[in-house]
């Protein structure tokens, strides 16, 4: 137990500083932007995307140290899917140096051996995609036959591969106009696999698709599963705040630039995922007090209010919504430790 609380301290101690003074604990980094997937709902692998190239672990090990001049990040490896990049374990073991890195990842090329090498260059979490418990349903919008079998395979040994109870495990689906009374099967099936379930809302920024509309009172039934489900582990603050059917703004300010922000594969920094364009910067050129300056000034500027995903959502239940109290509780749930042989 002893070892669980002193694991990675001193890391720790300065992220939680960081975090209790709302200076920024978390980097969106996209890797590459190839993807053996099709994804309606998602442009990333699309023609625009493709002569961005991939970034180098060398690239990486410098971006690990320049975010680390502002402290210790979480920082979520992406794409593209992360694990077609052939430096992938490299790459995680030079951001685990000094930050926390996680990873979302379709599983379809999850085996044993890497699950093994992931965890053990320093990878925190992973989350596995999964929109529809209709296994048809999600092999269609992801566009790949066999999809859903691979992700379920994927989470499974992810599961059993963990070497540290820190190590967590999720399944994360996008929650669109068609998928949200698939969501108890979803829970119930991670459940039995012992694994935690996480939501993030449809964002119509990311390419060019059509405003998809939410159920209506959305909000209402996700808090009511989470309610009877203590594996699905999204926090009560992001998920009250879901827009109602009429809406696709967010409940409020967007707090990119200040608390998170995007690294995509060529080391321009920018707010978010979904925002490209006006980098504040280049980490692997621009001074790091400079590129934090710029990102502030344009967090103040910013009146976004385009998308609620998780990461921005997450971030502000903790940080700035009601009840603070009880999402730093589910925020514990979220990423505590589950022991090696048990289960969530
Ligand atoms: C861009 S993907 C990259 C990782 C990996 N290829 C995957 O599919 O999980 C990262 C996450 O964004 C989600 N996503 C894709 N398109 C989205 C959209 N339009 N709105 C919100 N989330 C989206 C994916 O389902 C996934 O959970």
């Amino acid at each position: 137990m002893l070892s669980l609380l002193t694991h990675d301290l001193g890391k720790k101690l300065r992220f939680a500083r960081n975090f209790l003074s709302r200076r920024m604990v978390h980097v969106n980094l996209q890797i590459l932007y190839q993807c053996n997937f099709r994804c309606g709902i998602c442009n990333f692998w699309k023609e625009e995307y493709r002569n961005k190239g991939q970034l180098s672990a060398a690239e990486a090990d410098v971006i690990s140290n320049r975010l680390n001049e502002i402290g210790p990040q979480i920082i979520s490896v992406g794409g593209g899917e992360p694990m077609l990049h052939p430096e992938l374990v490299p790459i995680v073991r030079a951001l685990g140096r000094h930050h926390f890195p996680v990873m979302i990842t379709n599983g379809s090329l999850v085996t044993g051996e890497v699950a093994r090498q992931l965890w053990q260059a320093g990878m925190l979490e992973i989350s596995v995609s999964i929109d529809y418990a209709n296994p048809q349903k999600h092999d269609a919008q992801r566009g790949k036959p066999g999809a859903y079998a691979h992700g379920i395979h994927a989470l499974k040994i992810l599961h059993q591969t963990r070497t540290h109870p820190g190590q967590r495990v999720n399944m994360i689906s996008v929650i669109m106009d068609d998928n949200h009374d698939e969501v108890e099967a979803l829970i119930e099936l991670c459940r039995d696999m012992g694994i935690t379930y996480l939501v993030t809302l449809y964002s119509h920024n990311r390419g060019s698709k059509p405003a998809r509309e939410p159920a209506k009172d959305l909000s209402r039934c996700l808090l009511d599963l989470k309610q009877r489900h203590r594996n699905f582990v999204a926090l009560r603050g992001y998920l009250e705040r879901f827009p109602s059917d009429t809406s696709h703004t967010a409940p409020g300010r967007c707090h990119a630039g200040r608390n998170l922000c995007n690294i995509d594969c060529r080391g321009e920094v920018s707010f978010c995922i979904d925002r490209l364009e006006n980098p504040a910067g280049n980490i692997l050129t621009d001074k790091m007090p400079d590129i934090e300056s710029r990102l502030l000034a344009g967090h103040r500027a910013n009146d976004c209010r385009d998308c609620w995903t998780s990461c921005r959502g997450s971030i502000e239940s903790v940080l700035y919504g009601r009840q603070r109290l009880l999402n730093a509780w589910d925020y514990y749930q979220m990423t505590r430790p589950v022991s090696l042989r048990g289960r969530f």
